[in-house]
């Protein structure tokens, strides 16, 4: 709050719980305010999410669809998640998640190196986040390709887009990063028979959405040995319930939804430089289409 308040020093800032004269608010900044909240604020004129997946804002049924809403475009977002991915790749090229298998064993075993240039890494997802991670990872020196809706083009990077583009893409992946969104085009992309796609002994590093990935299938392919390896920041349910056999996979490593947090202060800069734009009557960054759903 004292952030924003610095940033903003013209307009005056309130919280949930110092709210007064809600038919007064033009401007909401969150991530998950209470349900009904929208439907108090008539003068509602933008939505500032604090995040750069709003899968859980578009769902809501308080919020009309004539406000625009803003999501985060980078917030800090992008080298975390940039970290994030380099962290499973490289414990892939290391072999670390065998050797830990192996130390669980008693196993003293050396296996032969791989090199970066040796291994093929896609990522799914090409917007903000996703140029970052690919941008990354070719300056580690692997073989980086990008899947996307439409086509895009980034220095060192095989681009595909569409449904062939993503089968073609699959099959050359040894490690499959995913960092897509929410949407209704992407809900469920990584089902069985796509997964199946990927060659035998790939990694598949999910930072993207839970829903996005079928977990029983990737499982059931964990399970058979096809997939090696699997690191997963992300879940159909979050969080994750406590029966569920990612806990003690042992080729499974997940985290509770932290490959990215949003920064404060690059977050509370972007959006304070959002709004001084709207107010001139500017376009702000970062708008979201509804039926695009980012
Ligand atoms: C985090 O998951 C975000 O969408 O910012």
């Amino acid at each position: 709050m004292p952030l924003l308040r610095a940033a903003l020093p013209a307009m005056p800032v309130l919280t949930l719980d110092t709210l007064q004269q809600p038919e007064q608010i033009r401007y909401v900044i969150t991530w998950g305010p209470p349900p009904g909240l929208f439907a108090g604020l008539p003068a509602l004129q933008a939505v500032f999410a604090l995040g750069a997946g709003v899968d859980k804002l578009l769902l809501r049924p308080d919020l009309p669809a004539t406000v625009p809403i803003y999501r985060l475009l980078d917030g800090g977002m992008a080298q975390q998640m940039a970290e994030y991915v380099r962290l499973g790749v490289l414990s892939y090229q290391r072999h670390m998640d065998i050797y830990r298998r192996q130390q669980a064993a008693g196993v003293w075993k050396m296996l032969p190196p791989r090199l970066p240039a040796e291994v093929r890494v896609g990522v799914l997802g090409m917007g903000e986040i996703g140029s970052a991670v690919a941008q990354a990872l070719v300056a580690d020196g692997y073989q980086v390709s990008g899947w996307s809706r439409t086509p895009r083009q980034l220095a060192g990077v095989a681009s595909y887009h569409g449904e062939a583009g993503l089968g073609e893409m699959l099959a050359n992946s040894d490690v499959l990063a995913c960092v897509l969104p929410s949407t209704p085009q992407t809900q469920g992309l990584l089902d069985a028979e796509r997964l199946a796609c990927l060659p035998a002994g790939a990694m598949v590093i999910n930072a993207g959405r839970g829903d996005l990935l079928d977990e029983n299938a990737l499982l059931a392919l964990l399970d058979s040995g096809h997939l090696r390896a699997a690191q997963l920041d992300v879940f159909a349910m979050e969080p994750l319930p406590a029966n569920s056999r990612l806990w003690q996979h042992p080729s499974v490593t997940l985290t509770p939804h932290i490959a990215a947090i949003t920064l404060r202060q690059q977050a509370v800069s972007q959006i304070a430089a959002n709004l001084q734009r709207l107010q001139a009557g500017l376009a702000a960054e970062g708008r979201v289409l509804r039926e695009r759903g980012y």
